[in-house]
């Protein structure tokens, strides 16, 4: 992204990954090959079981003598209450190891509850630093979807049921130790949530490799994430049978992952989860209503760095200033996701202006607000939440 040294800077990537078209039907033997214990809990979420794809991995795994019990009570914006029914699931199978099949919200429930499982407490013990993490069974990541990248990464974001607040549970040891990604599982995801993920993972290769804790590894992985994305993501919505679109989208999505699992994401995320936090909506919505305004906020910071950013992305030619390029890459991103189908932020459900104030607070305390490029307050949440309403970029 820039040619400037980073230094110094730490990169620690502990997961396995295999990525195959029709891996999730050798599954068996990719556990085997990875000495995996026989008894599994397999955390699903209600969409992913309708859809009919867990039944033949699971029949697979039984054939092969797994021990499988299915946990299927995972939300769209995971909750902490959840995560304990799914620990006691867990102790009561007396697993050895956690499967996720599914999208994030899967993958983030079931590291949660390998944690909860092994060390007990509630999620918020670990959110606030009130309880020390420590090592679990072996957690193993198949996703469905290709945007979240938390078959990768360290963390797992877990609503408090409560409070309606977002947590962020963040450490090594919640890095999976198997990830697993076969395209062919991606094929029946909708429109709607192919748009929705793909934003969300081109989002991630944006802020990680921009933001404060950017690194040159995670520069890397961002670049290519979104070279492989932009391209992609239209013809995957377009289109839920094209191979080649569904399997980039998932290499874009894995590398995403590695771009911002090593470092942090930042106010668009910040702005997403407060909003996902209180009226549910689903995070790669979220991320998109808030890109655009968040990009022409940062970008005073740093026009060289944005003005790269248009050219990459696709929203701006050579010829073209930096001034023009900015401009073109604010326009060119809210465009696209409106043609991606996504609905703007007054569009939203649920969504009042007079929740603002409560929601530039959570962005506000969100803990990756420090890492965003260009200091943010409060105030400038607010103001941005009020820009993407208003003027429906
Ligand atoms: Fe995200």
């Amino acid at each position: 992204m820039s040619v400037a040294c980073h230094c110094p800077f730490t990169f620690h990537m502990p997961t396995a990954i295999e990525f195959e078209a029709g891996a999730a039907a050798s599954l068996d033997r990719i556990l085997t090959a990875h000495s995996i214990g026989q008894r599994l809990l397999v955390v699903t979420d209600p969409g992913v079981l309708q859809a009919g794809l867990i039944e033949p991995i699971v029949e697979t795994l039984r054939r092969a003598n797994y021990e499988i019990r299915i946990f299927s009570a995972v939300a769209q914006n995971p909750r902490d209450t959840d995560c304990l029914l799914g620990a006691a699931q867990y102790l009561a199978h007396d697993a050895k190891a956690i499967l996720a099949i599914g999208g994030g919200s899967a993958m983030d429930t079931a590291k949660t509850i390998a944690l909860l499982a092994t060390h007990g407490g509630v999620p918020s013990d670990y959110a606030y630093g009130l309880r020390p993490y420590g090592p679990t069974n072996p957690i193993i990541c198949v996703p469905t979807t290709a945007g979240t990248g938390s078959e990768v990464t360290r963390s797992a974001v877990i609503t408090e049921a409560a409070s309606h607040r977002k947590m962020t549970l963040k450490h090594a040891v919640l890095r999976p130790y198997l990830a697993v990604l076969d395209p062919l599982l991606t094929l029946s995801v909708p429109p709607s949530v192919t748009a929705a993920t793909g934003v969300d993972a081109l989002v991630h290769a944006i802020e990680g490799a921009t933001c404060r804790k950017s690194t040159p590894i995670a520069q890397a992985f961002g670049e290519r994430a979104m070279q492989l994305i932009m391209p992609h993501l239209q013809r995957a919505v377009s289109d839920g049978r094209d191979l080649e679109a569904r399997t980039a989208m998932l290499e874009g999505s894995l590398l995403a992952g590695l771009c911002f699992g090593s470092t942090d994401v930042a106010a668009v995320h910040c702005l997403a989860e407060a909003l996902g936090g209180l009226y549910d909506t689903p995070h790669g919505v979220a991320n998109a209503v808030f890109l655009p305004v968040v990009m022409r906020f940062n970008a005073s910071v740093n026009r060289p760095l944005h003005a790269r950013l248009a050219h990459l992305l696709g929203f701006a030619c050579a010829t073209q200033t930096e001034d023009e390029a900015i401009s073109a890459l604010v326009d060119g991103i809210a465009r696209w996701t409106r043609e991606l189908g996504i609905p703007t932020l007054r569009e939203l459900p649920k969504v009042q202006e007079r929740d603002f104030e409560r929601l530039a607070a959570l962005a506000f305390a969100n803990t990756s607000t420090d890492s965003n490029i260009r200091p943010i307050t409060e105030r400038d949440y607010l103001t941005l939440l009020h820009e993407a309403y208003s003027e429906g970029l």
